[in-house]
């Protein structure tokens, strides 16, 4: 967790100077974007609200696409190793949306 917050605060302070420098006139800086919402898909509102309470999105869509049964490994790990209250009824939602987003056939 901690090192994740970090990381956020270094995104924000980087993107305020890279403006400020942008509105100064001195450089235009292009950062690397990230994907800032979930796309669109059946299961989208489960996901959104157990997926992005710790980290961004671009943990889903940096994956290569997964298999059904790798993207319900990850939502496992997530629930039990890093503590992700995802109720056990929506784990299959959730599973469904990733390999809808992301995924591969076996
Ligand atoms: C309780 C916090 C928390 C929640 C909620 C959470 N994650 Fe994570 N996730 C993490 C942490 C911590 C990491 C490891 C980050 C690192 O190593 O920098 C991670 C890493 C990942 C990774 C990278 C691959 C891996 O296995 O480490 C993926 C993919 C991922 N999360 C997907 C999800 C999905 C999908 C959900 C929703 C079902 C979710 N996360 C919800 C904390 C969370």
């Amino acid at each position: 967790m901690d090192k994740l917050v970090r990381r956020n605060w270094i995104g924000l302070a980087l993107g305020l100077a890279a403006s400020a420098l942008v509105q100064a006139g001195v450089v235009s800086v292009n950062l690397p974007g990230e994907t800032a919402m979930l796309k669109p898909g059946p299961g989208l509102e489960v996901a959104q609200a157990n997926c992005l309470i710790c980290h961004s999105v671009d943990y889903i869509y940096m994956q290569p696409p997964l298999t059904e049964a790798q993207w319900r490994g990850v939502v496992m790990k997530m629930k039990k190793v890093m503590g992700a209250p995802i109720p056990d009824g929506d784990v299959d939602s959730v599973v469904r949306y990733l390999v809808w987003q992301n995924g591969r056939k076996e």
